[in-house]
C-alpha cells in the first residue's frame, strides 16, 4: 500500500442528478455508474480513488484543501468551470495535479460555456465523451504521474 496514489475524483454543482438532469446534454448514466466505472480502471492499476461531490463552492475548496496529500485530482468543476477563480486559485495553491473533465463538449454549445478558468491550471481538458471523460481523464493523469511529470 506504500506507495498507492491517492487520486481525488471530484464532481461539482448539479452532478448529483445526473442521469436525470437534462439526459439529452448529459446522458442517461448516473453518478453511481461513473463511480463504477472508474473503480474497475483503479482497482487494476492498484489506485486509491476517492469520491467527492459538492454543490456548494466553498465545500470543494475545503475539500481540496483538506485532502493537500493527495497525488492528483480529476475534477469536473461543472458550472464553476465558468465562474469560479477560488477554485482555480485552490488548485494552484495546492499544487496537486489535475485533470479537468466534462460529459459535454463545452466548446460545442453556449458562448459562456468555452471560457474555463480552471482549465490553464490543469494538465490538460477532456471534454463531451459522457462518463467516459472523467475514465479518460484518470488515465491521462495516471499516465502523466507514472511519466515523473506531477
Ligand atoms: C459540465 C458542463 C458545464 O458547462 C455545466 O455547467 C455542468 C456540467 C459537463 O460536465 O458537461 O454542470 O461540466
Amino acid at each position: 500500500m506504500g506507495n498507492t496514489r491517492k487520486i481525488l475524483v471530484i464532481s461539482g454543482p448539479n452532478l448529483n442528478l445526473l442521469g436525470t438532469r437534462e439526459p439529452e446534454i448529459y446522458g442517461s448514466k448516473t453518478l453511481g455508474d461513473m463511480q463504477d466505472l472508474m473503480m474497475g480502471y483503479a482497482r487494476e492499476k492498484a489506485i486509491d480513488l476517492v469520491f467527492f461531490q459538492s454543490n456548494v463552492e466553498g465545500d470543494i475548496i475545503n475539500y481540496i484543501h483538506e485532502n493537500r496529500n493527495a497525488d492528483g485530482i480529476v475534477i469536473n468543476p461543472a458550472a464553476f468551470t465558468h465562474t469560479s477563480i477560488a477554485l482555480r486559485d485552490a488548485l494552484t495553491t495546492t499544487g496537486i495535479p489535475a485533470v479537468e473533465v466534462h460529459l459535454s463538449n463545452i466548446h460545442a454549445r453556449e458562448e459562456f460555456r468555452r471560457i474555463s478558468l480552471t482549465a490553464p491550471v490543469c494538465i490538460g481538458q477532456i471534454s463531451g465523451f459522457g462518463i467516459h471523460s472523467y475514465l479518460l481523464g484518470l488515465e491521462a493523469l495516471d499516465q502523466h504521474l507514472s511519466k515523473g511529470n506531477s
